[in-house]
C-alpha cells in the first residue's frame, strides 16, 4: 500500500512540475528558437568545431535573436548590429553581469578577477584601476621596448628558417612572442623561450585556459550536483589545473614580497597590483588571492588572443594575394624611404593600407567571436521578446560582422578597403564592429592588445614572402576554429618564407 502512495504522489508531482513548467514558459515571450528535447534541451545539436558558424546558421533561420536550451538553462544569441547596440548600449547596466561557471569560479579564487567578477562595486573599482594604470596609455608604452625586442627575435627565427628553406609554424612562433611579452608585462620575468621554466608556464597557462572554456554539467544540470563533473573527470582537471596555477602565482607573490629581490627596470603589472594590495584603496578587502586573480585575467587574457589574431591575418593574406603584395608594398616602400630594417609601433602609424588590414583580419575574424558572455539581471524585453533575470545572452560578434545591412552582400570577402569607405573603428562605439566588445565589460586591454599584434604582423610583411608548404592551394588551407574563449585556427598555419631584399 505504502509503495502505490509514493508512486502515485510521485506521477502528481512531476504532472505537477511538467504542467507548471508550461504555464511558466507561456507566460513569456521567449525569443524563437530551435525545438528543445526534455532534460537536455539543444546540447545534442551544438557543435565543438566553428560554434560562431553554427549560430549564424541559426541567425538566418530563427532571426537576429534566437534562444536556444542546455539543460534547464535558456540561452540567448544576438547576430545583427541594431540589438547588439540595445543590448550593449541602451540596456547595458541590465547586461554587465557574467553568467555562472564553475571552472572560471575554481579558477578565479572565487571571481575575484576582473573578467569574470559579478558587476558589483568591487568589479567598478577594479575596472577604474585596470583602465587608469594596468592598461592605461603610459603603462602600455612602457613596455613597447619589450614587444619589440620580442618580435626582432621571432623574425630572426624566422629568418634562419628562410635560409635552409624550412617552413615555419606561424602559430607556434606566434604564440611564443605573446607568452614572452606577457611573462615580461606581467612579472617582469624574462624565461629563456625553450627552457623548463617556460614550459612550466605554457603548461599552466593552457590548462587554465582550457577549464575557462569547458562546459560543466553542474551549471546546466543543476540537479544532478557535481555528479557529471565528478565521473567525466572534469572536476578531478579542474583541481589539477588550479593546483599547478596556484603554486606557480604563489612563487610569483612571494618573490615580490622578497626584500631582497632585485627590482626590474620597469615596474611589471604584478608590482602594480603589489602596490594596491599594501595600499588597500578600495573599499573591500583586497588580498593576495585577488593579486593571483587579477594577474591570471592579464596572462590568459593577454596571450591567446593576440596571437590567435595574426595567425587569422597570415591565413586570410595567404587567401587573398592581391590584399597581400598591396600591404607589403606599403611598408616596404615606407621602410625603404627612411632607410629603415623593423617596423616599429611608431611607424605602423603611419601605414594606413596595414591599419585597415589589422580592422579587417579582426573583422572577418574576431577571435572572441561570441564575446564572453553576459547574465540579464533584471526581466526586460529585447526586439519585444522577453528575457527573464538570469538568461545568459551571447553576442556573435562574428555574425554582426557580417551583417549585410551594415557591410554589404559580400561581408565574407578579406577586404581591407572597406574600412576606407566607412569610417568605423573597433573602440567599442561602432556597434557593427565589436572584436574588442562594447560597453561597460568592454575590453580593457584593447590598446595593449592591438599593439602586441601590430609589431609583428606588421615586420611578417616587410621582412618576408611566404610560400604555403607542400604544393599546398590557397583554398585547401583549413579554417577550421577551435572552441575556447579566444578561437585559434584549429590547425596551426604552416608557411614556408623566403628573404626579401629590400
Ligand atoms: C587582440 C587582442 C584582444 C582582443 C580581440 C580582446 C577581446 C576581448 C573581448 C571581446 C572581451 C569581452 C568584452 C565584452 O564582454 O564585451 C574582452 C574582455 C577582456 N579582455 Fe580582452 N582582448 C584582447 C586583448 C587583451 C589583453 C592584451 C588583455 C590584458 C592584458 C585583455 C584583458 C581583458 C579583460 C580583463 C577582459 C574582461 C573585461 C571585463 O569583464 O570587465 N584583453 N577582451
Amino acid at each position: 500500500m505504502e509503495d502505490v502512495i509514493i508512486g502515485v504522489v510521485t506521477i502528481a508531482a512531476v504532472l505537477f512540475f511538467i504542467l507548471f513548467q508550461r504555464t511558466k514558459t507561456k507566460r513569456y515571450k521567449v525569443p524563437p528558437g530551435p525545438k528543445a528535447l526534455p532534460v537536455i534541451g539543444n546540447l545534442h545539436q551544438l557543435q565543438n568545431l566553428n560554434p560562431q558558424r553554427f549560430f549564424y546558421g541559426w541567425a538566418k533561420k530563427y532571426g537576429p535573436i534566437f534562444s536556444y536550451k542546455i539543460g534547464s538553462k535558456t540561452m540567448v544569441v544576438i547576430s545583427s548590429a541594431e540589438l547588439t547596440k540595445e543590448l550593449l548600449k541602451t540596456q547595458d547596466v541590465n547586461f554587465s553581469d557574467r553568467p555562472l561557471h564553475r571552472g572560471q569560479e575554481f579558477m578565479s579564487y572565487g571571481r575575484r578577477d576582473m573578467a569574470f567578477h559579478h558587476y558589483t562595486p568591487y568589479y567598478r573599482d577594479i575596472r577604474k584601476m585596470g583602465m587608469n594604470h594596468l592598461f592605461s596609455p603610459t603603462r602600455v608604452a612602457t613596455f613597447k621596448h619589450v614587444r619589440e625586442e620580442e618580435a626582432r627575435r621571432m623574425m630572426d627565427k624566422i629568418g634562419v628558417a628562410a635560409d635552409n628553406s624550412n617552413a615555419v609554424d606561424i602559430s607556434e612562433l606566434m604564440l611564443t612572442f605573446t607568452n614572452s611579452v606577457v611573462c615580461r608585462q606581467a612579472f617582469g620575468k624574462k624565461y629563456n623561450e625553450d627552457g623548463e621554466e617556460m614550459k612550466r608556464f605554457i603548461k599552466i597557462l593552457y590548462g587554465s585556459q582550457s577549464v575557462f572554456g569547458k562546459v560543466f554539467f553542474s551549471d546546466f544540470f543543476p540537479f544532478t550536483g557535481y555528479v557529471l563533473d565528478d565521473l567525466t573527470r572534469l572536476t578531478a582537471y579542474m583541481k589539477e589545473c588550479f593546483e599547478r596555477q596556484d603554486t606557480y602565482l604563489q612563487e610569483i607573490v612571494d618573490e615580490t614580497l622578497d626584500p631582497n629581490r632585485v627590482k626590474p627596470e620597469t615596474d611589471s603589472m604584478i608590482d602594480l597590483l603589489m602596490e594596491i594590495y599594501r595600499d588597500q584603496p578600495f573599499a573591500s578587502e583586497f588580498t593576495l588571492e585577488n593579486v593571483k586573480a587579477v594577474v591570471l585575467d592579464i596572462v590568459v587574457a593577454g596571450t591567446d588572443t593576440a596571437a590567435a589574431a595574426v595567425v587569422w591575418g597570415m591565413t586570410y593574406l595567404m587567401k587573398y594575394p592581391h590584399v597581400m603584395k598591396k600591404a607589403q608594398a606599403e611598408v616596404r616602400e615606407y621602410m625603404r624611404e627612411r632607410g629603415l630594417t623593423f617596423v616599429t609601433e611608431d611607424d605602423v602609424k603611419n601605414l594606413p593600407y596595414f591599419r585597415a588590414l589589422v580592422k579587417e583580419t579582426l573583422r572577418i575574424e574576431p577571435v572572441i567571436p561570441l564575446l564572453v558572455p553576459r547574465r540579464c539581471s533584471q526581466n526586460t524585453k529585447i526586439a519585444g521578446y522577453d528575457i527573464p533575470a538570469g538568461t545568459t545572452v551571447n553576442v556573435n560578434a562574428w555574425a554582426v560582422s557580417r551583417d549585410e545591412k551594415e557591410w554589404g552582400p559580400n561581408a565574407d570577402e578579406f577586404r581591407p578597403e572597406r574600412f576606407f569607405e566607412k569610417d568605423v573603428d573597433f573602440k567599442g562605439t561602432d556597434y557593427e564592429f565589436i572584436p574588442f566588445g562594447s560597453g561597460r565589460r568592454m575590453c580593457p586591454g584593447m590598446r595593449l592588445g592591438s599593439a602586441m599584434l601590430e609589431v609583428p604582423y606588421a615586420n611578417l610583411l616587410y621582412k618576408f614572402d611566404f610560400k604555403l608548404p607542400n604544393g599546398m592551394k590557397p583554398d585547401e588551407i583549413n579554417m577550421d576554429v577551435m572552441t575556447g574563449l579566444a578561437m585559434h585556427k584549429a590547425e596551426h598555419l604552416m608557411l614556408v618564407p623566403e628573404k626579401v631584399n629590400v
